[in-house]
């Protein structure tokens, strides 16, 4: 909704996340926003009201959720947040900006449920989606004429992939797309796109942001103006917004996103440092590696290297199965980002959607496992670990 605190550029991620909108309420001083868990406001006479006409389409609690990201997303320029009922309701919605007969180009590695809807869903309205690893002279290869939105997910998901987000979006405008980033991976406390130049910011607040695995919700975040009343339209029209109790629940994860990204890195990195010598790792992704390949374009353009780690380990996926059976700390489940560690099975979880032969094109095998560390103690998870290696002989 709103915009940018002026005093909100130059101050730490955990002082921003801790009052990023956190105004007291005006009529009793709450420190905390309310729950106004309505759905109407009475009006004083036809179409005169407080500004609050029935909560699909404004909410005061949604409200303060929608100022937050916006103030996490560009503390120092005005930006417009809007907050949805998933992250795939964000991403839908996003990709209503587009008239049909559009084409897309979208990073060939990035979250399977986009991918999904991509191909299954939107595809139907008549807007295409070309795959590409965006790499060196790929963005011309891709290029149609009706190509309208550059799709970057950063690190991507399983792969943690990096994508150059200055370069990538200075050549996307050269042509006059609109280009969005999924900075679910990165939280806007690592990455903040729209300072790199994207038009859009969008994330599954489900993950780090609301950060307790207790509500699925997601954002959308812009710096245009344009953009935005486009976006407000669309979330008023299509109806996908997230209720006030899950606006709450983003707000008190928000307040910690600061201090429990620090947290994750510093224990992803130190689990990372010790399976880089482990004799049974043989495939080791973290961006935070001098050897990732998109190492240096990370360091640039995110503030720490993130809490999830993907890796394979001998003996493929049966050795992959039974290291997450033999593990105590890492529930397998789907999702990332919270408090607990969690370790996924892309092939046959999150990415189970994404069609085989372009799984096994870019790298996700069947031995792949994703970890989502979490902030438990970095020596219990890396005890936890090692044992769990041990078993999965
Ligand atoms: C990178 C990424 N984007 C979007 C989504 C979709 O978000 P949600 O599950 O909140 O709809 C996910 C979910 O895992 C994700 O990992």
């Amino acid at each position: 909704m709103t915009g940018v605190s002026e005093d909100m550029g130059d101050i730490g991620e955990s002082t921003r996340s801790v009052h990023a909108a956190a105004e007291p309420d005006e009529k009793t001083g709450s420190v905390q926003t309310p729950i106004f868990q309505t759905s109407t406001y009475v009006q004083r006479d036809f179409a005169d009201h407080t500004g609050y006409e029935y909560s699909r389409t404004q909410n005061p609690t949604r409200d303060a959720l929608e100022e937050a990201v916006a103030v996490l997303e560009s503390p120092t320029v005005k930006a417009f947040g809007s907050a949805f009922a998933s992250g795939m309701a964000a991403i839908t919605t996003v990709t209503q900006l587009l008239e049909s007969g559009s084409h897309i180009i979208a990073a060939s590695d990035l979250y399977g449920g986009t991918g999904r809807y991509f191909d299954d869903v939107l595809s139907k309205f008549g807007v295409e989606t070309t795959y590409s690893d965006l790499g060196p002279g790929e963005l011309e290869a891709c290029t149609q004429e009706n190509t309208r939105m550059l799709w970057l997910e950063t690190p991507t998901n399983p792969l943690l992939n990096i994508h150059d987000i200055t370069t990538l979006s200075a050549q996307a405008h050269e042509r006059g797309w609109i280009v969005v980033v999924d900075n679910t991976f990165a939280s806007p406390v690592l990455q903040r796109p729209l300072e790199l130049g994207a038009d859009i910011s969008c994330s599954s607040s489900t993950k780090y942001v609301s950060g307790h695995s207790d509500v699925i919700s997601g954002y959308v975040v812009t710096r245009s103006e344009e953009l935005n009343e486009k976006i407000r339209f669309l979330q008023n029209t299509m109806g996908a917004v997230p209720s006030p109790l899950d606006c709450f629940l983003n707000l008190r994860g928000i307040r910690t996103l600061g201090i429990r990204m620090e947290r994750h890195c510093d224990n992803a990195e130190y689990i990372v440092e010790r399976l880089a010598t482990h004799p049974k790792v043989t495939r080791l992704l973290y961006p935070g590696l001098k050897t990732h390949p998109g190492h240096d374009v990370a360091a640039s353009q995110m503030r720490r290297f993130g809490g999830m780690i993907s890796l394979e380990i001998e003996g493929g996926e049966a050795g992959a199965r039974r290291f997450a059976k033999a593990s105590r700390l890492f529930a397998i489940a789907e999702s990332l980002g919270s408090v607990e560690s969690l370790v996924n099975h892309p092939w046959s979880m999150t990415h189970a959607a994404t069609p085989e032969e372009r799984r096994l094109e870019v790298g996700v095998t069947p031995g792949l496992i994703r970890l989502s560390v979490g902030i438990e103690d970095a020596e219990d998870l890396w005890d936890d670990i090692n044992q769990a290696l041990a078993a999965s002989s």
